[in-house]
C-alpha cells in the first residue's frame, strides 16, 4: 500500500489546524509542504515558519518539496523547523550530489525532484545517495492540474532500478493524482502519493482513499 502525502498547498491556507486534523483523521502518515519562491516558479507560498508551527501538533512525517532556486540557502530553516525530508529541484542546482550530503548532515532525509521534461538520466548517479525520488506529473508550481500519464514511465523504471541495485530510494508521485489515476499510478510501482485536491478539495475523498489502499 503506497504512503499518502497529503498536500497542504490545497488546504484552506486561513486553517492550517483543520488540515491537520484530516491528515490524523485519515490516518495519512505524510504531510507534503510545497514550498514556492516566486523565481524556480511563479507562486510563493509558505516558508519554514509554517512547518514549525504545526510541528508540535503532529507526530505525522514532514516532506518539504523545495521548488525554489538556490534551494541549499533554505535547508538548515527547514531541518530546525522540524522537516523529516527535504527534496529539492534537479533543475535548480548544478551540485545536487553535495546538496544531498549536506541535508544529510544536518539529519534529515534528502529527496530529488524532476520536472516532467527533465530525464532520468539526470539524477541516475544520484539514485545511490538519496532517499527519496520525485516523479513530478505536472509542471511543478499549482495544484489541481491534470497528470501526465507518460511520466508513469520514469515510476516504472525508477522501480525497475530500485530492485535490480537494491536501492534504498522511496519512489514519489507528485500531481494530478486522484480516484481516476491512482490505480495506474500504483500498478506502475509507487512507494509514495502526493495528493493536494483529491485529499483537501475532494467530494470523492473516500473513494479516492479506498482506491488508494486496496
Ligand atoms: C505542484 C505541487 C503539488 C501539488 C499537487 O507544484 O508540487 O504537490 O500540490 O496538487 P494536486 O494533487 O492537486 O495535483
Ligand atoms: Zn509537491
Amino acid at each position: 500500500m503506497p504512503i499518502l502525502a497529503p498536500s497542504l498547498l490545497s488546504a484552506n491556507f486561513a486553517h492550517f489546524q483543520e488540515a491537520l486534523t484530516l491528515v490524523h483523521q485519515h490516518q495519512a502518515p505524510w504531510l507534503h509542504f510545497d514550498v514556492m519562491d516566486g523565481q524556480f516558479v511563479p507562486a510563493i507560498t509558505f516558508g519554514s515558519q509554517v512547518v514549525a508551527s504545526l510541528r508540535d501538533k503532529s507526530e505525522t512525517f514532514f516532506d518539504v518539496h523545495l521548488m525554489t532556486n538556490t534551494p541549499e540557502r533554505h535547508f538548515a530553516a527547514f531541518a530546525q523547523a522540524g522537516a523529516n525530508n527535504i527534496t529539492f529541484h534537479i533543475e535548480a542546482t548544478h551540485h545536487a550530489h553535495a546538496l544531498v550530503q549536506q541535508i544529510h548532515t544536518l539529519g534529515v532525509k534528502a529527496g530529488i525532484a524532476l520536472n516532467p521534461a527533465t530525464p532520468l538520466s539526470a539524477i541516475v548517479e544520484l539514485l545511490p545517495f538519496v532517499d527519496l525520488v520525485l516523479v513530478m506529473s505536472v509542471n511543478p508550481g499549482a495544484g489541481g492540474q491534470s497528470m501526465i500519464p507518460s511520466m508513469l514511465q520514469k515510476v516504472k523504471r525508477l522501480q525497475q532500478m530500485k530492485s535490480h541495485y537494491n536501492y534504498p530510494y522511496h519512489i514519489q508521485i507528485d500531481g494530478g493524482i486522484n480516484e481516476s489515476t491512482i490505480f495506474a499510478v500504483k500498478n506502475a510501482g509507487i512507494d509514495v502519493v502526493v495528493a493536494g485536491s483529491a485529499f483537501f478539495a475532494n467530494p470523492k475523498l473516500d473513494l479516492f482513499l479506498q482506491r488508494l489502499r486496496s
